[in-house]
């Protein structure tokens, strides 16, 4: 909430143009999907796992993008001007590459760094293309900007979305989850019932 928050304040709308999430079948990526889409925004996940297209489209998503499309070294500073906002959970190449992705004046939400903390990326899209790359950090976040966050939350996120995105577990179920979860094979966010 706080990313598309951030890329809101710094004038995305919907109709700026399609909206790039990545990590997608991750629990921030599954989120931002969800709450982009009933935004009315048109959304562009992108996954390693081709498997989850059916869950991101589901969320809301109208276009998947292959992780091996968009996860390589930057080869040219600049490429078709593609998206009008991205929240990024990935970091890294991919970070680094989608910021030559971005229209003119459009912004990205870093926050995460799933694919790497590195940023392998050149000035060139700042400069001449006059991008933004918005930091997001959840843990410090003034009181006043998290009731606001929770406010967008309970009016933006729909409840039969964020349903769609919970895996129940058990404490017991959690060596093995610990292991998908590493292997990036979790989709959305596991709730952990601490009484079952
Ligand atoms: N800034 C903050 O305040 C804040 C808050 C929460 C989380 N985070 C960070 O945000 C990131 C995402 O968190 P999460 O809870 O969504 O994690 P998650 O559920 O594990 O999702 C991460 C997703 O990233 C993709 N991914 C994993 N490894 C990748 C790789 N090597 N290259 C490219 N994509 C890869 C996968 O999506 P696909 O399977 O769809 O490809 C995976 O599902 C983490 O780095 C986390 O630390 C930051």
């Amino acid at each position: 909430m706080l990313a598309i928050m951030a890329l809101e304040d710094h004038g995305l709308t919907p109709g700026n143009g399609p909206v790039l999430v990545t990590g997608a079948a991750g629990g921030v990526g599954s989120v931002a999907t969800a709450i982009l889409a009933n935004l009315g925004y048109d959304v562009a996940g992108v996954t390693g796992r081709p498997e989850t297209g059916d869950y991101l489209k589901s969320l809301g998503a109208t276009q998947i993008v292959a992780r091996d499309e968009i996860n390589e070294t930057v080869k040219r500073p600049l490429e078709a001007e593609t998206w009008a906002g991205c929240v990024d959970a990935v970091g890294g190449d991919m970070l680094a590459r989608v910021l030559g992705q971005m229209k003119y004046g459009a912004s990205v939400s870093a926050v995460g760094l799933a694919g790497g903390a590195g940023l392998p990326a050149t000035v060139i899209p700042f400069l001449l293309r006059g991008v933004n790359l918005l930091g997001i950090d959840s843990v410090m976040q003034p009181y006043d900007n998290r009731v606001r966050a929770w406010a967008r939350i309970a009016k933006d996120l729909p409840m039969d979305k964020l349903d769609a995105m919970i895996q129940p577990a058990t404490l017991s179920d959690l060596p093995q989850l610990g292991r998908d979860i590493l292997k990036g094979q979790v989709k959305g966010r596991v709730v952990v019932d601490v009484n079952a």
